[in-house]
């Protein structure tokens, strides 16, 4: 895959290399260290950590820069660097203009996509590249390649939202955090994650919106648990995300809310118990069937399924026997039921 597209990877990297020499060499470049570092409270090191860069205002400045040949033209236009003109074939216009340019790198170091932020209010605040032959946005996860430069013993990922909270959780010494890409947190990404580290956490707002993410999180971690894995959720006050949070209080207070972090069964439970709609007895059982529609969500063979069963027996006063034989008609939501097809496939790294 990677090897069909050498020389698309090629133009991207030189694209990464052209916004990051913006922020030395454009006219406007004031407007961008500014940014960085005034408004962000970003270090000139954290800044060369993650390749950020600058795309200055104007049509066409890495067209210019990079796309001198028709053919690095076509290359940089799969990398969803450039869009065509409207009822002009073979016209191009640079995608990303007058905003902060993020690298997004795969777990190998390659750039295979940017994120670009608006300086102000202007819609939309991040521009994402959009999916191409090296990018698959609910794959790639920001910030992976770094935490693993970045963190002796990397034993522990934090999964949270935006590109800033990774960054600014790095440079507060939290290196170990990634970012999903505007998408929420799949089974994909939890296999992904598995594969390098025993313990995840996922970070979500406090808020209504945060909750229902964390149900997702939640349905998304079931079927891919495995034996001596651990996926821990964190839930951040309202109104804060890491990156504000970990300014205000800093990097102590931030760990001692990672160390205290929800377990999966806390959450699982919890939930079962928001969803009961019924009073006495029949909100028991209730109870029971919603925590049961979760629990067999984890494959069979997996120990912790039966810790979770032996936990809700205690909690239901239901024998697990029976609850066993409480066959539900579960409603998986499709990215879990496609995360799971995929299973058995081999990894594409
Ligand atoms: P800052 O305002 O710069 O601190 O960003 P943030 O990360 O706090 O933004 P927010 O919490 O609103 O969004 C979290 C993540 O969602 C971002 O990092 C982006 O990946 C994504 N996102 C936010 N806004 C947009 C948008 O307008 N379009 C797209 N495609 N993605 C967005
Ligand atoms: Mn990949
Ligand atoms: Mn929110
Ligand atoms: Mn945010
Ligand atoms: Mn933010």
């Amino acid at each position: 895959r990677y090897e069909q597209n050498a020389e698309l990877l090629k133009r991207l990297t030189e694209s990464a290399h052209f916004f990051q020499s913006q922020l030395t060499q454009s006219q406007f470049k004031k407007k961008a260290t500014d940014y960085l570092a005034s408004e962000r409270g970003l270090s000139g090191q954290i800044a060369k950590v993650y390749g950020l860069g600058f795309a200055p205002p104007g049509w066409d400045n890495l067209l210019k820069a990079i796309g001198k040949r028709a053919e690095q033209q076509e290359q940089l236009l799969h990398g969803g660097m450039l869009i065509e003109k409207k009822d002009q074939q073979g016209q191009y216009y640079d995608r990303f203009r007058d905003r902060i340019m993020f690298p997004i790198r795969d777990s190998r170091g390659r750039v295979i996509a940017f994120g670009g932020r608006a300086f102000g209010d202007e819609k939309p605040k991040y521009l994402n590249s959009p999916e191409t032959a090296v990018f698959n946005k609910s794959h790639e996860l920001y910030g992976l390649f770094e935490a693993k430069q970045n963190t002796q013993n990397l034993d522990n990922i934090i999964v949270v939202e935006g590109y800033m909270d990774v960054i600014v959780l790095a440079q507060y010494g939290i290196t170990n955090a990634v970012a999903t890409l505007g998408t929420s947190v799949n089974s994909q990404h939890i296999r992904k994650l598995f594969k390098l580290v025993n313990k995840i956490t996922l970070c979500f707002d406090g808020d209504k919106a945060g909750r229902a993410a964390a149900i997702r999180g939640l349905e998304a971690s079931l079927p891919v648990m495995q034996d001596g894995k651990q996926v821990r959720f964190l839930f951040l006050p309202d109104g804060e995300d890491p990156d504000s949070l970990v300014r205000q209080e800093g990097q102590d207070a931030f760990q001692a809310r990672l160390e205290d972090a929800n377990s999966l069964a806390n959450v699982l439970f919890e939930h079962a118990r928001n969803q009961v709609t019924l009073d006495h007895e029949e909100g028991d059982a209730e109870f029971a069937r919603n925590a049961m529609s979760l629990i067999q969500q984890i494959p069979n063979d997996i120990t912790y399924r039966s810790v979770l069963l032996k936990q809700l027996s205690k909690e239901s006063g239901i024998e697990k026997e029976t609850l066993n034989q409480v066959a539900i008609p579960t409603k998986r939501s499709s990215y879990t039921e496609a995360a799971r097809n995929q299973q058995n496939e081999p990894s594409q790294h």
